[in-house]
């Protein structure tokens, strides 16, 4: 097979983890004989410093003109007082939107080695397989009115959380068809007994669950899905929900598995689909080479999997992070009495060297 693929490796740690993952491709390449060939692009911060803006052109049409995406992570204390739009940030929403990419996957399993790593008991996060999707190009990451205006003295910000029908029943759709593939169980997530939006989020979801009678539909509130995900996490297979509503829920779900640097994202529905981690670009730990790149190496499992349909490939990465964590080794976030730490590079070459 051969691939093209566009490598945004970004900020902070999204350059560090970036390389070990595109180590973790090269032995893909070679044991399973295909080509992946790979361009740079420049997106967030470096991107502000490169060109001025967040999203050059040039990304978004090197992006374009590729099969798929790997990010690594946008942002950093240098760019936080930028007036809105000029954030690092808005290279990430500017390239889920340019791509259509309306459909975010993030998985959030707990590795059996690494069930003592939660900050809650062993007995609630054992098992814990959760998929949760969310709507990536709507709501009030894009809904107009926004901004900031005067008002006589006082300022008022606004932002506008807004969901049409086609919008809802595309997402939900998504989750339906994961649900089918995995234990046919669907929690749509809203706050429905507030908002009109959810009103209408709920409405149309169990719409298109007619289409589905062998998946098992139910309703939560968004506040109630917070805490049944610490109270009882094992009980959610999938969960469909908004873009806000599932941006908040995925760090609460990863941190079920030990540490946010474990968790992978797809985000899908376009063409072109990026992969990227759950975390962020963590400036904090950024050069000190203890960064974990499992969230990373795991994205570019999904990718395999999702945009080239890559099974066998994707599986053996899989199986790869399985055995390094059961030989005890561990990044600083995953640090454990009796465990082995290591930092990102040779966390990267225990992996690679366990694939294929
Ligand atoms: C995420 C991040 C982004 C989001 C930020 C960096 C814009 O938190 O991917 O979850 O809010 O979507
Ligand atoms: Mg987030």
């Amino acid at each position: 097979m051969q691939k093209k693929i566009t490598v945004i490796p970004g900020d902070g740690i999204g350059t560090e983890v970036i390389e070990q993952a595109l180590l973790v491709l090269d032995k893909i390449e070679k044991v399973y004989r295909h080509r992946f060939e790979r361009q740079e692009a420049v997106a967030g911060g470096a991107a502000l410093n490169a060109t001025g803006v967040p999203l050059p052109a040039e990304t978004l049409e090197r992006c374009k003109a590729s099969d798929a995406v790997l990010l690594g992570a946008l942002g950093g204390p240098k760019w936080d007082s930028n007036p809105p739009g000029m954030k690092p940030e808005n290279g990430l929403l500017g390239l889920r939107a340019g791509l259509g990419l309306y459909a975010n996957l993030r998985p959030a399993r707990i590795y059996p080695a690494l069930a003592n790593a939660s900050t809650l008991k062993r007995e609630v996060v054992e098992g814990v397989d959760l998929l949760i999707v969310r709507e990536l190009t709507g709501g009030i990451y894009f809904g107009k009115p926004r901004g900031v205006s005067k008002e006589g003295e006082e300022e008022v910000g606004v932002n506008t959380e807004i969901y049409r029908t086609s919008e809802i029943r595309r997402i939900a759709k998504v989750g339906f068809e994961a649900a089918r593939k995995r234990r046919r169980i669907l929690t749509s997530v809203d706050k429905a007994n507030v908002l009109e939006v959810s009103q209408l989020w709920r409405r149309v979801v169990t719409d298109v669950g007619k289409d589905f009678p062998d998946v098992e539909l139910s309703h939560l509130y968004v506040d109630n899905c917070a805490m049944q995900l610490i109270a009882n996490p094992k009980q959610f297979d999938v969960v469909v929900t908004s873009n806000l509503f599932g941006d908040i829920l995925s760090d609460e779900a990863a941190m079920l598995t030990g540490s946010i640097g474990m968790l992978p994202s797809a985000s899908l529905g376009g063409n072109i689909g990026i992969y990227e981690p759950v975390h962020g670009s963590a400036p904090d730990i950024a050069g000190k080479e203890i960064a974990n790149p499992i969230a990373t190496i795991a994205s570019l499992a999904m990718m395999l999997k999702y945009s080239f349909g890559l099974q066998k490939e994707s599986d053996a990465i899989e199986q790869a992070i399985v055995s390094v964590l059961e030989a005890g080794y561990r990044t600083a976030d995953l640090k454990e009495e009796g465990k082995t730490t290591v930092g990102t590079k040779q966390m990267g070459e225990l992996i690679i060297e366990r694939v294929g």
